[in-house]
């Protein structure tokens, strides 16, 4: 029994450990890259810088970014032992467990799998930061009983995930929207898919158990999932009308309402104006208001009932919702953001580690006899 020691449950305000890559200021609401304020950063560069900074602790020149592009979209193509896979995976499936399955068997086919040194590990790490947006949208259209596309080469990371989904050039809109969600969602510190990703490198297991890892973790309804269970609450509620009603009631039975909340925001995510932002943008073209329109009515009521605010999950739900994806798989769409930022951390965690493996406090009984099996009750 760990008597003499702290124990916080949920491991609230404990720093497990130092880090260089982001940072959060949960009372004012801001968020930091390596620096960067995040407002500084969502529409002024795209996913493939942010990935660089997150991974590299500065933005590229015009020479670094160039190369840096190319290294990533000639990374876009899934072996075709994983596309088969796909092909016989359950059509009904989690789509997550999907996504879990399919990162994992990238791991065992992957030419650098138990190579853990830097080089293979940047090589690892662009190969499935590229490999992801071909992933997702290779499920759903085997969801969907449509054929594969092959990646283009040519379109920016996220034009060619709307690409790989439609078969159609996406408009710019839709590539900004996608884009900015990419960024803001890229990396949050040491959350909890993140802390389970940086406690599999820790041990020295590989890059993709490490992912595979952090991807279940990410699945949990208080993580990834909640942006899938607030376009569910948006959808449930249906019409602007009912959503005071809706969410007075969930309150009274003392439910949860997903997209509030957070551990450590006490005031509204940073991220989510910019958001609310692109969900207006979005809504606007595809002249839509509906979803947007509930989401700031559910925002209203949960405040003033509640004192709740919302987070990153809340104006996600109908951003991508807008951009045509399926609800089922807005929980991969963070996980294709949040790629970038599991690997920079398994790279720190890594260049500086030491395996991270805490007590617990033990509250079971002790000193009881061996009793043989057939004198047990
Ligand atoms: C994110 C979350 C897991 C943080 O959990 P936590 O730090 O352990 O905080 P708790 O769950 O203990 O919540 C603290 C209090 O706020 C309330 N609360 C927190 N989030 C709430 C929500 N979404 N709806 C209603 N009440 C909420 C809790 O009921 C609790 O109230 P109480 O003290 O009266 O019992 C939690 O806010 C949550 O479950 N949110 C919904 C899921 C979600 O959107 N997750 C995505 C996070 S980015």
């Amino acid at each position: 029994m760990a008597e003499e020691k702290v124990m916080l449950r949920g491991l609230e305000d404990v720093i497990a450990g130092d880090s260089q890559i982001c940072y959060i200021d949960g009372k004012r609401g801001r968020l930091v890259y390596r620096g960067y304020d995040i407002g500084e950063l969502v529409f002024k560069t795209h996913y493939e810088e942010i990935v660089y900074l997150l991974w590299f602790g500065s933005l590229p020149n015009r020479v670094q970014l160039s190369e840096w592009e190319k290294k990533l979209s000639t990374a876009r193509d899934l072996p075709a032992p994983v596309l088969d896979a796909i092909l016989r995976f359950p059509k009904e499936g989690p789509p997550m467990a999907a996504l879990r399955s399919a990162v994992s068997l990238l791991g065992l086919y992957d030419p650098d799998a138990e190579n853990n040194s830097l080089e293979a590990n940047l090589r690892k790490g662009i190969r499935l930061v590229s490999q992801f947006p071909a992933i997702i949208a290779c499920l759903i259209r085997a969801r969907e009983g449509k054929p594969f596309l092959t990646p283009r080469k040519d379109l920016s990371h996220s034009a060619n995930f709307l690409y790989m989904l439609s078969g159609q050039l996406p408009d710019e809109t839709s590539i900004k929207a996608l884009e900015s969600y990419l960024i803001l969602l890229a990396d949050h510190e040491f959350n909890a898919s993140t802390f389970t990703a940086r406690t599999t490198a820790a041990t020295l297991s590989d890059l993709h158990s490490a992912i595979v890892a952090a991807i279940g973790a990410l699945k949990g309804d208080l993580h990834g999932s909640a942006n899938q269970r607030a376009m569910e609450t948006f959808l449930e509620i249906g019409s602007v009308e009912k959503a005071e009603g809706y969410i007075k009631e969930k309150l009274a039975q003392k439910k949860k309402i997903m997209g509030f909340g957070h551990r450590v925001y006490k005031t509204e995510d940073a991220r989510a104006p910019y958001l609310r932002q692109m969900a207006i943008k979005m809504s606007e073209m595809k002249r839509e208001d509906k979803w947007v329109t509930i989401a700031e009515k559910v925002k209203e009521v949960a405040h003033r009932e509640k004192g709740l605010y919302v987070n990153v999950d809340f104006y996600s739900a109908p951003l991508l919702y807008y951009l045509g994806l399926p609800v089922a798989f807005f929980t991969p769409l963070f996980a294709m953001s949040r790629i970038s930022g599991w690997i920079a951390h398994v790279l720190e965690q890594y260049a500086n580690n030491r395996l991270i493996r805490p007590l617990s406090n033990y509250t079971g009984p002790m000193d009881l006899a061996y009793i043989p099996i057939d004198q047990r009750k």
